[in-house]
């Protein structure tokens, strides 16, 4: 995922430090977001390694840029450090690799207090949650997400897990880490695809709930988070965070308000199950045209505003987002009727009733199980 090619990542000297507190009671927990945060990780990471003791989970493309200032920081600090490896795909995210990781942590004597820290995107980052919410029946964590996407979204709230032949995500356990620590250096060595992916996140939380978010996103500071120019990244990072973690602490376990977070996800899903999980289609650009086609579906339903959905449209295509299926992935055969026949097994339908996240109107979401498949079949051949 992260280009490696003899780069190393940029090295800015720490800023003040953005907290962000996800108040969970007995799991609360903090969000720190700095550039340079990693080159901090022993002096921020030291009172919670009570033995000393930390293992890192690294994405094995890590090793050469982002894996030694990581661990020089911990052990200037004083921490004994491991670290385990992994390949950090979809396609490893599975019971055989988790079977390796937790060999890997029992053979190097890992104990209850040991500090597992999980070094690397999404997939690093629910497979370690999940190791380490099972391993000696639990262990502490730490999240150090590298891409856009898991510090906007999988690196907080808890949500841990892997995937099986049935899907993506349907094992897997609600574990809070003790902390999340966000370098926005670390984007440095993320291909630009990966970076837009990780705005479709971004872009999520203001389509929800923020309305003066997505303005700030839709006049330049949208453009400016893609360039990953540091006080843009910077505020959409925060931004991301505090709608997530409010999200997470009215709804932790996802029976109400956290479902919200689910938006675009509907469509999305279906988009990434009919294209086969083949890497042609990335999570982020399935939600982000999955945004569209919930706004689009609002739209039909008579709940919100023709503008709004054109702004939405707009802003992606200002942005160099696929605003039809046939620009995402124009090799792709897409039925509208194998779409909604995706959704039939998507975890998120309940007593075959679909699940979507629709909106009155930008910053306006909200959730819905009584929608036909008519208007639904509708938005998918328009969106074509
Ligand atoms: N990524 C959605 C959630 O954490 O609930």
């Amino acid at each position: 995922m992260h280009c490696i090619a003899m780069m190393s990542l940029p090295d800015s000297p720490p800023a003040a430090p953005v907290t962000v507190p996800v108040p969970l009671g007995s799991r609360a927990y903090d969000i720190i977001i700095a550039p340079g945060l990693l080159r901090d990780a022993g002096r921020q990471l030291a009172p919670l390694a009570s033995t000393g003791r930390v293992i890192i989970l690294a994405d094995r493309a890590l090793q050469p840029t982002h894996l030694p200032p990581l661990r020089n920081s911990l052990a200037a600090a004083g921490l004994r450090v491991d670290t385990v490896l992994m390949n950090a795909t979809e396609e490893h995210k599975n019971f055989i690799s988790l079977q390796e990781i937790l060999d890997q942590l029992l053979d190097l004597k890992a104990d209850r207090k040991t500090l597992l820290l999980a070094l690397g995107g999404g997939v690093v980052g629910d497979m370690a949650g999940f190791a380490a919410s099972i391993l000696l029946r639990g262990v502490p964590f730490v999240q150090v997400p590298t891409t856009l996407l898991a510090q906007v979204d999988s690196s907080v709230g808890g949500k841990t897990g892997l995937n099986t032949r049935q899907g993506k995500n349907l094992v897997g356990s609600f574990c809070q880490p003790r902390r999340v620590l966000i370098d926005p250096g670390t984007l440095a060595t993320l291909p630009r695809r990966q970076v837009m992916a990780g705005y479709a996140e971004i872009l999520k939380y203001a389509l929800i709930d923020n309305r003066t978010f997505f303005e700030w996103l839709a006049t330049g500071n949208g453009a400016a988070v893609l360039d990953l120019a540091p006080q843009a990244l910077t505020h959409a990072l925060a931004t991301s965070c505090r709608s997530k973690a409010a999200l997470v602490v009215a709804d932790e376990h996802e029976t109400g308000v956290r479902a919200l977070l689910n938006l675009g996800h509907t469509f999305g899903h279906a988009i990434e199950a009919v294209a086969g999980y083949d890497n042609t289609v990335l999570h982020g650009e399935a939600v982000a045209l999955g945004c569209l086609m919930a706004f689009d579906l609002s739209v039909r339903l008579g709940l919100c505003p023709p503008d709004d959905l054109r702004a939405v449209t707009t802003h992606q295509a200002q942005l160099g987002f696929a605003t039809r299926l046939s620009a995402l992935a124009p090799h792709k055969h897409w039925s509208p009727a194998a779409l909604l026949a995706a959704m039939d097994h998507d975890k998120k339908t309940s007593a075959g009733r679909k699940m979507f996240v629709l909106a009155r109107g930008i910053g306006q979401a909200f959730v819905a199980r009584d929608v036909d498949d008519t208007p639904v079949l509708a938005t998918l051949e328009a969106l074509l």
